[in-house]
Order: C-alpha cells, then structure tokens, then sequence
C-alpha cells in the first residue's frame, strides 16, 4: 500500500519544530511513524523526521478513513498527516520533548509508504552491533544522533567554506585520477583501458595540484578535497577522507598558522559558542617528544615525562643501567591520584606498556596512608629511591610510572601510557578543547629497515634555512618548516612552508634516494615549473572527518561518515570491493593471479 501525494499535499512544518505557538494552526507535517498506540477508541502515532517528533491523535471526531489508516500503522511506515495543532490533555503533557504540549488533531492522512520491521529500532544512541548497523547503513543514519552528527558535519564544512571565502582563497578541484602524490600511504591505482598496462593513482592529498596552482598564481587555494590511502585503518583513519586543504602565496609559517588559528577560532565560537581569545601554544616537536613522549600532546592534564637517566645511569639495577647505557634512557611519568589503581589495574598497565614494544613498566605506588609498595625500589638504594620520587614531584596518592629502553620506545610507550591513565582516572573531558602547534619536526626520519631515508611529512617541505647546511653531513638534524595542529592528542591537520628552489628540491629528492631518472619520470613537471617563476607558498590541510568527530566529543571516525568503511577496507553495505563484471579486465587488459587461500 503505498499512496501518492496529491497536488495538495504541501508540507507546512518540520515535526519537531511544532510548539504551543502553532496551536490552532492548520499543518501538514511527513515522515516516519516512531511508534503507534492503540487505546481503542483512541490512537496516537509519534512522527518522526529529522527535527524531531511529533504526536499524531486520532479519537471519535477524526475522519473515519483516517482514523481505520492510522490503526493499521506501524513502525517505520511514510506518512503524510495534515490536521489542527492542539494542546495535550493534562496527563498527556511530556515536558521531556521539544512539542511535548501540542499534538496534531489529524483530519487527513495519508500512508506514503508501508515497512517491514527493521532489524533494530530507531532511536539515539542504541547498543546495536556495530556490523548491523552498517549492513544496514540507510536505517543507522535514520537515528536521531547520526542525523544530528551529519548535519553538524554539513554546518562545520560551510562555516570553513565561509571562512576561506571571506578571507580571498579560491575553490579549486584537482584531479580524482592523477599521478601518484607521495603522503607516506599507498596508492589506490586505477588502471586504464585505454593506456594497457598503465595505471592512475587516486591522490592520497592534492598537495602538487595546489603548489602548480601556486605557480599559476592562483594566491590563495582551498578545496574540501577527497584524499584516499590504503593504509591500516584505526578509529581515526579511513581509506577515503576529506580534507579541508589550502595553499598561500607569499607567506612564513607565522601568515599560515594565524591564518587557520583564524578558522578554529571562528568554529569554536559558531559551532561550540566558545570565544578563545588567547593565542594557541606553539612547541616545538622536540620539546613535546621531551615533555609528552608525542609529537601530537593530549595538554588536558599533566603527568609529563621525567628524564631519570643521569640519576639511574650508574645504579645497581641492570634494567634500568643497561638501558642507558645502551643508548637508551630511563624515563617517568607521575600519576597523581594513581594510587587508587589496583594492583590487577597496574598490571594491566604493564601489558598496556608492552603493546608499545616496551620490555617491562616498573612502578611504585605510594598510597593515601603512606604506605609504599614497588617493582623496582628494592632494586635501588634508599637515597635513589628519595631522588626519582623528589625529581617526578611525587607524593602519597600518587603513582610513578618507569619505562627503560631505547628512546623511540621510551617515548611511545610513556606517550601512550599517560593518556590511559588520564582515561581511566576519568580526566578527560572531550569538551575541554587544548589546541597547539607543534613545529620544527625533523625534516627526515630514518627507516632502520629499508636503511634510507623517508620524509617526514612529504618531499616538498622546506628545511629549516639554519639547518640547511646539515643536509648532507647530518641529514637527521635537519629542522623543517613544517607544523601540525593538534587537539585533544589528536592530529587535526598538518601543513609546512614548501621549498620553492628547484636546487633545493632536486637536493631533498636525492636525500631521500631517487635518481635523476626517477626524478624527471615522477615529479619532471614540478621541476619543468619551477623554472618559470615560483613565489614562496605554504599550506596546511585539516582531516575534515576528524575535526568534526572532536568537535562532537564523539571518538569514532565513522560516526561522522555517512557510508564509512570497516577495518579491512571494505564496506559492510554495498559489498565492495567486489570482482568486477564479465569482460572489464579483459578490456583492461588485466588478469587476476589466484591468491593461496
Ligand atoms: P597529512 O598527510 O598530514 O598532510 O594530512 C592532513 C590531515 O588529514 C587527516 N588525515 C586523515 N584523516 C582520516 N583518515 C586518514 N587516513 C587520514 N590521513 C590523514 C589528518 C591529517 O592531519 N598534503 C598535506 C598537507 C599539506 O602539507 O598542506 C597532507 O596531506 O587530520
Ligand atoms: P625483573 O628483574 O626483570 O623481574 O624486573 C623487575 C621490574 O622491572 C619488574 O617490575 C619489571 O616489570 C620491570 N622492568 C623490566 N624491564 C623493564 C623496562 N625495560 N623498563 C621498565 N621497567 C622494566
């Protein structure tokens, strides 16, 4: 039974903006039947759509041909229900919903579409199977809260539209089908059946695009931009995101932080009603590794990293001597309040701490009654014992947290650590918003296994003009004009000054291992331009996905993705990816190799 609308059937209102204003008044309202109760007499139908819901009644003075439709309404049935707006008998008032006092005493309705029983209900906030919920995507974003979430997605995209706009960028698209662009991930190739045997690449960001369109002397570039990465997926990492990227001409690193600081700004205060007046934090990169063991710091609470290495470096105890004499060092966090924890609570710490490579956690637990117990204190002396706890600043209630090892597993495990502890002592308010910039990133990071180079962040960010002269004694040394934007221990966006000297880039492609041929054959037109006038530029570009997920306090990415991808890449709905039909590989002149399995 599916009705049409006649000419007549004009929405008047959306249902959850009806209040006791609209009493008397004349409404045609549509959507979905939430539920429908049947009184005998008397029958009432909640209608929902994406402002809300609203009651529909039906008793002895509606139209009889309304009031047999409504008693055959269930679930999930399309409705169409024009009446007069009332106010609700006394007992019948639900002051917990916005039109709570009004009901709609319903003269006409209409059944627009019938459902079968969806596989879950739709209400906010449901404890559905995750995989349900996305084999059956369309009912999922039919839930109060994903719809909220989407269609703040849609208000954060044009307040940075906005933004960008007022301040001279220009909206440009690049190419979905492109030459590879080097961000670090894979590539997702696209073969060509025109070209056998060739292939494009989906861009992993528009990074080339926007420095050519520097060239062209667009100025000032932004693009709400896909950007696609076969890489492991996380709570915060999707195969296909977006962007919201930028590029200027004629700036330092200073014109291109304060520029964005602009739009966080400007978002906190349309979006979230906060009004940030002070500048954000900027910290180098060494000097978060130094303080928080990340380049990306979670600033909401304390339990910064101590060095302990000179006091420890000639103790008794192997751990934490052969550590440092390794190379390595000895490092501390102190959780305040930690004592609290159990000892099945510690040691699930020191599992914790093993999933970052490190060897062991030692600790100490210093109870509100003063009384202490240990893993490592017997190991020491009574005055080291006293100096590690007056070094971490440590008293009764607290919990010292130790890690030796070599430095990158020393940061990465306290890094970690500090933020769980954070988590499970419940510090953490994701409406506490603490931006910073990080910057001075080293300009290369050294991959002991492929025994080279890689950049850190990709090859056309600029060094640092001090550290210039390291490139090729000291290439690690290097500093780099690059920046991210972190919140809430988050990478939100990241961006540099870009090297705008053809010597200068042929010099970095060749630190990181590519020959002249490779060179010409993957980045030629970057060079061939550079030799026709290139104004100095720079840029950043902000994870969309993730700066919507923060700013709604929510911690998974796919809540703010309409149709998101699962862990293995594939979607649960459609079914993709999936083999492709008869004769498309053979046009594209490709076959596929059986895999083992
Ligand atoms: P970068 O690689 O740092 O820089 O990416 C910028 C921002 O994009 C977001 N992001 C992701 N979001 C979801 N899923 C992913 N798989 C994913 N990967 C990255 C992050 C990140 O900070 N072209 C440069 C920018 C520039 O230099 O201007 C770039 O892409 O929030
Ligand atoms: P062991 O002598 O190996 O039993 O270690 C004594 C204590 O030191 C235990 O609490 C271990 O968890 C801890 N420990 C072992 N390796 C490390 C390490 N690399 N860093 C910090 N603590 C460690």
């Amino acid at each position: 039974m599916a009705e049409l609308l006649t000419a007549t059937d004009k929405r008047t209102h959306y249902c959850g903006t009806l209040s006791a204003g609209d009493i008397g008044a004349e409404v045609c309202v549509m959507g979905w039947a939430q539920k429908q109760r049947d009184l005998g007499a008397l029958i009432f139908i909640d209608l929902r759509d994406r402002t809300g819901i609203v009651q529909l009644a039906f008793d002895d003075q509606t139209d009889r041909e309304a009031f047999d439709k409504a008693f055959g309404v269930r679930a999930e049935y399309v409705l169409c229900a024009k009446g007069i707006v009332r106010s609700r008998s006394e007992g019948a008032i639900n002051k917990t919903i916005p039109t709570g006092e009004v009901e709609i005493a319903v003269s006409e309705l209409r059944i627009l579409s019938s459902s079968e029983t969806p596989p879950f209900e739709i209400v906010a906030n449901s404890n559905v199977n995750a995989e349900l919920r996305l084999r059956h995507r369309y009912l999922d974003l039919r839930r109060p809260d994903m719809q909220s979430n989407i269609i703040a997605r849609s208000k954060i995209t044009k307040i940075a539209r906005d933004y960008y706009a007022d301040n001279g960028f220009v909206d440009i698209e690049t190419p979905n089908l492109c030459k590879p662009t080097p961000e670090g991930a894979r590539d997702y190739l696209i073969p060509s059946r025109v070209h056998k045997g060739k292939f494009y690449a989906l861009p992993q960001s528009p990074q080339l695009y926007k420095q050519l369109l520097m060239v062209s002397g667009f100025d000032r570039y932004f693009q709400i931009a896909r950007c696609y990465r076969d890489e492991d997926l996380r709570d915060d990492r999707q195969p296909e995101f977006t962007q919201i990227d930028t590029e200027m001409s004629f700036v330092t690193a200073d014109d291109v932080m304060k520029m964005h600081e602009g739009f966080l700004k400007k978002l906190l205060l349309e979006f979230s009603g906060i009004d940030m007046k002070e500048d954000f934090i900027r910290m180098p990169y060494a000097e978060a590794m130094e303080r928080f063991g990340s380049d990306k710091p979670d600033i909401r609470f304390g339990f910064e990293l101590c060095n302990l290495s000179d006091l420890l470096k000639d103790c008794g105890f192997k751990v934490f001597a052969g550590a440092i004499a390794d190379g390595g060092s000895v490092r501390a966090i102190n959780v305040k309040g930690g004592a609290k924890f159990s000892r099945k609570e510690i040691d699930s710490l020191v599992e914790f701490v093993k999933s970052y490579r490190a060897k062991g956690l030692a600790w100490l637990k210093w109870n509100e009654s003063g009384e202490i117990s240990s893993s490592y204190a017997k190991f020491l002396t009574e005055a080291e014992n006293e100096a590690i706890k007056s070094a971490v600043g440590a008293e009764a209630g607290d919990l010292i947290l130790i890690v030796a090892d070599k430095n990158s597993v020393v940061f990465d495990s306290l890094g970690a650590l500090r933020c769980e502890c954070a988590k499970r002592l419940g510090l953490l308010d994701p409406f506490d918003f603490k931006f910073l910039w990080v910057t001075e990133f080293p300009l290369l990071e050294y991959s002991e296994e492929d025994g080279r180079y890689y950049a850190k962040h990709h090859p056309f960010t600029s060094p640092m003009d001090e550290d210039l002269q390291y490139i090729d004694s000291d290439p690690g040394r290097v500093r780099a004009k690059a920046y991210d934007i972190v919140l809430n221990g988050t990478e939100l966006g990241g961006g540099s000054v870009r090297i705008h000297d053809a010597k200068i880039q042929s010099k970095m492609f060749s630190v990181l291992g590519l020959s002249k041929e490779e060179t010409q054959e993957k980045f030629g037109y970057l060079l061939d331009a550079f030799k026709y006038g290139v104004p100095p530029h720079g840029g950043l570009a902000f994870g969309l996905d993730r700066l919507v997920t923060l700013m709604l306090g929510l911690e998974d990415i796919r809540d703010v993705i309409a149709f998101p991808k699962v862990q293995n890449a594939s979607e649960l709905m459609t079914r993709c990816p999936s083999e492709p039909d008869g004769k498309a590989l053979e046009e594209l002149g490709i076959a596929v190799v059986a895999s083992e399995e």
